[in-house]
């Protein structure tokens, strides 16, 4: 029988010297404004800012003091973050429920060796790259043409999870820099719909599917490959066309030789990078297809600044040590719930949706890595859309709602597609909201503009609500290669600070057992016996009653 691994900490959260102190701190800096923290210190806009990668964090707007900061620095320590950055960095196995090494850093490491049970992984890494690098040139140049010789304008991915969120999000988030000529496209629900709509008006002589599945063993992805499969044959009508039109990226090679695709047209990944650490793996092929070896390249030198940051910079300058830090401090001592993150980039719509699977599926943990259920809360909910349109939906809630919402705004000093006032007009709302949640309106001042006295209390703005701002030049390949590792390590802080396994997902397991379970019960001609509880049978037996097909 295997025994458990050892785990990192013996000491519970609550003993540690550091996070007594915070408790402590905590109640001297609720009562604080942000009015008052910044008429305190007039340098403090510049004081809690720090410039890295690119990335410019403003981190003033936060209900934190020096002390806080500090604090939290002691707690980090006190919780080994850097021995447990550098097991991750040096491949350490982690991953402890899966007795893993968490090596994403490795597929951005450039001159380095990284032993994995005594294998440096580094070389197979730029094998990959280099095989997706000529493939993409062989579409580019149209050296590589579909079954019938005409060459490939449509590439369509095919995964879920991290085998899709991440090609959605960084080909949405580089649209700019992409290709014109091909057409990209994600298909990754097991609902008909996404399917049929994403190839409705594709001619399948022209597409290239490229099924994107780490386990190869995915429902959704394995339903809609097979789907694509027939798609391609009933216009082709020869089996041979399922090698120009197919390849895959897995892990699985026999999967991906039983499905029909020869495994030379296999891009391989490995077991040490979790799918929602693993776009700039071979799951990044329809990115490297849109925007070309370079710019791929150069999103990968984005997250490796990021990782060297993380690395080596001094926590009180680390950019996702503090950002990590600041979730566990509103999460843990001050009760929120929620992070939002809010893009005021069109190119970034889908990275809320992104960070969601990367943090939730990350640090969405209830039990410490040795297994004792944790007497504090864990991963806060992530979510966000791009501004100004959530400023006309949610933000009311942010601005004078109970709850507190830490927020990230994200914004970028150059526009790509400069169009009049636009770009001027879009940040002067970041900034204006920014401002606005940290200092709101006293009734004072909403009196003196002249307001009836009844109608006070609702257009006072309490204020004093934390918000992080990330500036950058311009979104670029290497912008957002930083930006998606200052998120990858900020979830590894919040993750060592609770003590959990950021890397293994086994809540997504019993869903997923029990949906194999029903899914003959739906498909059955005779009535099934079904002993589910009794709601899920009166769900089931009405179904089946509008499917009409069957009895
Ligand atoms: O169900 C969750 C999950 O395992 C994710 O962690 C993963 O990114 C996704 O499914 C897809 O898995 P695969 O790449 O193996 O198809």
């Amino acid at each position: 029988m295997m025994s458990a691994p050892l785990a990192a900490r013996t000491l519970p959260l609550a003993k540690l010297p550091a996070w007594k102190a915070l408790l402590t701190h905590c109640q001297e800096v609720r009562p604080l404004h942000l009015r008052q923290l910044f008429a305190d210190d007039p340098q403090r806009g510049k004081r809690f800012a720090i410039d890295a990668c690119g990335l410019y964090l403003d981190y003033s707007k936060n209900r934190v003091t020096a002390e806080t900061i500090q604090l939290l620095i002691q707690l980090a320590e006190a919780c080994s973050l850097r021995e447990r950055l550098e097991a991750m960095f040096k491949g350490q196995k982690i991953n402890v429920t899966e007795r893993r090494a968490v090596l994403h850093t490795a597929l951005r490491a450039v001159g380095e060796q990284i032993l994995v049970d005594g294998i440096d992984v580094v070389p197979a890494v730029h094998a990959v790259l280099g095989k997706m690098a000529d493939f993409t040139d062989k579409i580019h140049r149209g050296t590589w043409r579909g079954h019938t010789g005409l060459p490939i304008r449509n590439v369509i991915n095919i995964g879920i999870g991290g085998s899709d969120l991440g090609p959605v999000m960084a080909y949405e988030a580089l649209r700019h820099y992409s290709r014109r000529d091909i057409i990209f496209r994600f298909i990754s629900n097991i609902d008909g719909t996404d399917f049929v709509e994403a190839t409705r008006d594709l001619n399948p002589e022209e597409t290239l599917f490229v099924i994107c599945s780490k386990t190869f063993k995915t429902l959704e992805t394995l339903t809609n490959a097979h789907t694509a499969r027939e798609w391609v044959l009933r216009k082709l009508g020869d089996d041979q066309a399922v090698a120009r039109h197919f390849v895959a990226v897995s892990t699985n090679t026999e999967g991906v030789a039983e499905f029909g695709i020869d495994t030379n047209q296999m891009f391989g990944m490995w077991d040490w990078d979790g799918g929602r650490y693993s776009m700039d793996s071979a799951v990044g092929l329809s990115t490297m297809l849109a925007i070309g070896a370079e710019n791929f390249h150069a999103m990968l030198s984005g997250f490796h600044d990021m990782d060297q940051h993380f690395r080596t910079a001094p926590f009180d300058r680390n950019l996702p040590v503090l950002m990590g830090l600041l979730a566990v401090w509103y999460t843990n001592f001050f009760g929120a719930q929620t992070v939002a993150v809010l893009p005021y980039e069109q190119y970034l719509k889908r990275f809320p949706a992104y960070l969601q699977q990367l943090t939730m599926e990350s640090n969405g943990k209830h039990v410490t890595l040795g297994g004792t259920k944790v007497d504090y809360q864990t991963g806060p909910i992530y979510w966000g859309e791009p501004g100004t349109n959530g400023q006309h939906s949610f933000y009311q809630l942010i601005h004078q709602g109970t709850k507190l919402v830490p927020c990230d705004f994200i914004g970028f000093c150059r526009a790509l597609n400069p169009l009049g006032r636009h770009h001027d007009l879009l940040m002067a709302n970041l900034f204006a909201q920014t401002e606005a949640l940290a200092f709101g309106k006293t009734p004072e001042e909403v009196r003196a503009e002249g307001t009836p006295d009844w109608l006070v209390p609702h257009r006072t703005f309490e204020g004093n609500r934390p918000t992080n701002t990330l500036l950058a030049e311009r979104l670029t390949p290497r912008t957002l290669g930083s930006l998606v590792a200052l998120y990858e390590h900020s979830v590894f802080t919040q993750g060592v600070i609770w003590n959990i396994d950021s890397f293994d997902q086994w809540g997504v397991e019993l869903g997923k057992a029990l949906a194999e379970k029903t899914i003959p019960e739906l498909e059955a001609s005779q009535t099934p016996n079904l002993r589910h509880d009794s709601s899920t049978n009166a769900l089931i037996e009405r179904y089946r009653r509008f499917q009409k097909r069957k009895k």
